[in-house]
């Protein structure tokens, strides 16, 4: 059997070697616990003591207090170290670490799209016009040759904002970008080449291709000797331009008060097997430019009004408008 002097020292030099191996706040708590705790091996000695011969009591107690004070000494300059060097590492700054990139948000579809229109149309020797959303009667129906009876009107297609008891407002959210060209046309004379981004209201029924605001691409073109002819080709050169040489499209003949003769213009969604409606165009009327102070028998023009999201929509392969609004970044993130 060990003496009690040996198994003093045994102690002690055990709990130095593990104290040194003790690298972490963890770790050390261990060791103090292990040690220096009240069930410790510290007290594990002093009992040893109770069992010693009387005479060898008082040496064997100092021996006992005295590595008693050495480890705890030792352990309070081991965790004061440890705890500086933690403090340390977490302060430093590595500055040959990569940073983190920050999210950065992007331009929503629809706009990215209007850029690329502008662009694209820019190259034909368009400029940009814009016109305010919130309309008077005068520029959304009276200018645009819609007469006064005309189920257009109706408050049940429009957002008109509040009027009187007696009298409806005759302020509204513009139902069309129609309303710019003439805007453009009461500031401007001919030659006249625009295009017109901008928002639109209508009280529609949401679903797959329609919501109640959606944006369009109105354009303008007056001058002299200016022919459907013109329109179509444009059309189909913005059409191929932008979708692809190989898309189809078609003309219907349609009816708007502004435009005779009027059309709608129809694209193929390969990827719904279906034609969606991307709007209406045709040549100007020419009670539009006598209203904007323009000779129609000098002057003539065509103009368009399509659907931006529904471009968008045949460009990315979208089959729901909704997803323009939803605002889920999963779908946004993609372009
Ligand atoms: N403003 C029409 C609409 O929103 C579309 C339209 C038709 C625009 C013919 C035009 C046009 O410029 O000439 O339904």
């Amino acid at each position: 059997m060990p003496s009690a002097l040996d198994e003093i020292e045994s102690t002690k030099s055990t709990a130095l070697t593990e104290l040194n191996d003790a690298s972490n706040a963890e770790s050390l708590e261990a060791w103090r616990i292990r040690y220096l705790g009240t069930k410790g091996k510290i007290k594990d000695l002093m009992k040893l003591l109770g069992a010693a011969a009387p005479a060898d009591k008082p040496k064997l107690g100092q021996q006992v207090n005295a590595v008693s004070n050495e480890l705890k000494s030792k352990f309070e300059e081991k965790l004061a170290a440890s705890q500086a060097s933690a403090n340390a590492t977490r302060d430093a700054i590595d500055v040959t670490e990569p940073g983190k990139p920050p999210a950065i948000g992007r331009p929503h579809l629809v706009m990215r799209v209007v850029d690329e229109l502008v662009e694209l149309f820019g190259r034909l020797g368009f400029a940009v016009a814009q016109g305010p959303e919130l309309e008077d009667d005068w520029h959304n129906f009276v200018a645009l040759n819609i007469p006064e009876t005309h189920p257009a009107r109706d408050p049940n297609d429009n957002f008109y904002l509040v009027g009187s008891k007696e009298k409806r407002s005759d302020t509204l959210l513009r139902t069309q970008t129609s309303t710019v060209q003439i805007r453009v046309m009461e500031t401007q004379k001919p030659p006249i080449r625009v295009v017109i981004p901008g928002r639109v209201y209508r009280p529609d029924t949401i679903d797959a291709t329609h919501l109640p605001m959606f944006h369009q691409l109105e354009a303008l073109v007056v001058d002299r000797g200016v022919t459907m002819v013109d329109l179509k080709s444009t059309v189909l050169q913005f059409v191929h331009g932008y979708f692809g040489s190989d898309t189809k499209i078609r003309f219907r003949p349609s009816f708007f008060p502004f435009t005779e003769p009027s059309a709608e213009v129809d694209v193929y969604f390969p990827a719904m097997d279906r034609w969606v409606e991307l709007g209406g165009c045709g040549m100007v009327h020419p009670n539009m430019l006598k209203n904007c102070g323009i000779d129609p028998n000098e002057y003539s023009g065509w103009a368009f009004g399509f659907g931006i999201e529904r471009i968008a929509m045949r460009k990315y392969a979208i089959s729901d408008i909704r997803l323009f609004i939803e605002n889920d970044v999963r779908f946004l993130s993609q372009f």
